[in-house]
């Protein structure tokens, strides 16, 4: 029999600045009123000078293996959904991996916009069902911020930073991952791009000043997309889960724009509180979005044991993806005594060492050949 994919443990980091749409308006020519009524959003979170995307996931990362109580070297494989990753290359993964110490993961980014995190779930609940992993860890985080042109007032009003992670463990009791679905359309990739800095564009004295390097958007053409999308999803994979669409819960959206959600749950006839919203709080925070969501969910209780929720993105490329999940995870988690949360933390600071002397190794046979050849 396959393993069920199940969540264990959940984690969220959003950075200390709010950016509130007062600050926005002394920055572009914009206005409270137009940013609330057009997107429903009130502040979101921005990234320090000493944040990046990968520094955001391992806060998350490290908040949701505390909470499944797993070592990172219990870890089979950590999957980052980003669009502003740290580097082209290595994978943001890979960062996290060595920041964690899970030196038994394999490690790799999903681009795939804001259904990112959708798709790593998917590929986690794969992995695992496969019997080929066991633990996964899965991370949206973002740092947007990075990649706006401060000058559009068309973009810069929506986004935001942050980063929400989730731990999928296999078990042989039914529930967790109950079904995906994914879907993509290529011939809307214009649509919302960054254009310059990948191999079609590289960067240049001229890419920099056109702002190219920024996120470009036809947002109504997103819009009109977007809302047709999200209900097709949720009703696809409650369908492909063998389950009416009224015994969904929670239904934990993309957090783009409130008119967007609200016309999606107007088409699927929902209550209202059938659909979890916090881009109030966050904008839009692409692959970050549902797990951040997701994480307040969790924390506030406003799902049971046996709660069925849905997870559904859609964002660049174009994609989109849904998942229903039952949650099984006893809510709360017993606190741990202090001894074994010293434990934990001993063994997490230990797990981080060789990844160190590693680096220290790499850096040694760098310098030592140069000295030799010298
Ligand atoms: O996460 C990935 C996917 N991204 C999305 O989901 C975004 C989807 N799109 C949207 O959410 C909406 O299309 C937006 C929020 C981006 C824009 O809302 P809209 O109601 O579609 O506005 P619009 O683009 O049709 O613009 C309406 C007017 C325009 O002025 P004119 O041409 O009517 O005079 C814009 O120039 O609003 C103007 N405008 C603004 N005004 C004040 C655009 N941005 C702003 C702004 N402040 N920040």
């Amino acid at each position: 029999m396959s393993p069920y994919a199940h969540i264990a443990g959940w984690g969220m980091y959003a950075p200390a600045k709010v950016l509130s749409n007062q600050d926005l308006e002394r920055m572009v020519d914009t206005s409270d009123e137009w940013i609330r009524s057009r997107t429903g959003i009130a502040e979101r979170r921005i990234a320090g000078e000493k944040e990046s995307t990968s520094t955001m996931a391992v806060e998350a990362a490290r908040r949701a293996l505390a909470r499944a109580h797993l070592s990172p070297r219990q870890l089979d494989a950590i999957i980052v959904a980003t669009i502003s990753p740290d580097y082209l290359t290595p994978a943001t993964a890979c960062l996290v991996q060595a920041a964690l110490g899970a030196d038994r993961a394999a490690a790799f980014d999903v681009s795939a916009g804001c259904s990112g995190f959708v798709y790593a779930l998917h590929l986690a609940h794969i992995g695992i069902a496969a019997g080929e992993w066991r633990s996964v860890l899965i991370i949206g985080a973002e740092t947007l911020s990075r990649f706006v042109n401060w000058e559009d007032r068309a973009t810069c009003v929506l986004f935001g930073d942050g980063a929400g992670a989730l731990v999928l463990v296999a078990s042989d009791q039914p529930g967790g991952v109950l079904a995906c679905v994914l879907g993509a359309d290529g011939s809307g990739a214009e649509l919302l791009s960054i254009p310059a800095g990948g191999s079609r564009m590289p960067a240049s004295p001229e890419t920099l000043s056109q702002r190219a390097h920024t996120i470009q958007m036809d947002g109504r053409a997103v819009y009109r997309f977007a809302t047709h999308i999200i209900p097709e999803a949720v009703e696809q994979v409650m369908r492909k889960a063998g389950l009416p669409l009224s015994a969904v819960d929670m239904i934990i959206p993309h957090q783009a724009n409130i008119r967007i959600i609200e016309a999606a749950r107007k088409k699927l006839r929902l209550p209202e509180e059938a659909f979890y919203i916090n881009l109030y709080r966050y904008g839009n925070t692409s692959g970050a979005s549902i797990p951040i969501a997701l994480c307040e969910v969790a924390e506030h209780e406003l799902i049971n044991d046996g709660s069925v929720v849905v997870l559904v993105g859609f964002g660049a490329g174009l994609t989109w993806g849904a998942a229903a999940v039952r949650w099984g995870v006893p809510l709360p988690q017993p606190a741990r005594p202090w001894h074994q949360r010293v434990l934990y933390l001993g063994r997490a600071l230990l797990g981080r060492l060789p990844a160190f002397l590693r680096k220290l190794l790499y850096r040694l046979w760098h310098i030592l050949p140069s000295q030799r050849d010298g």
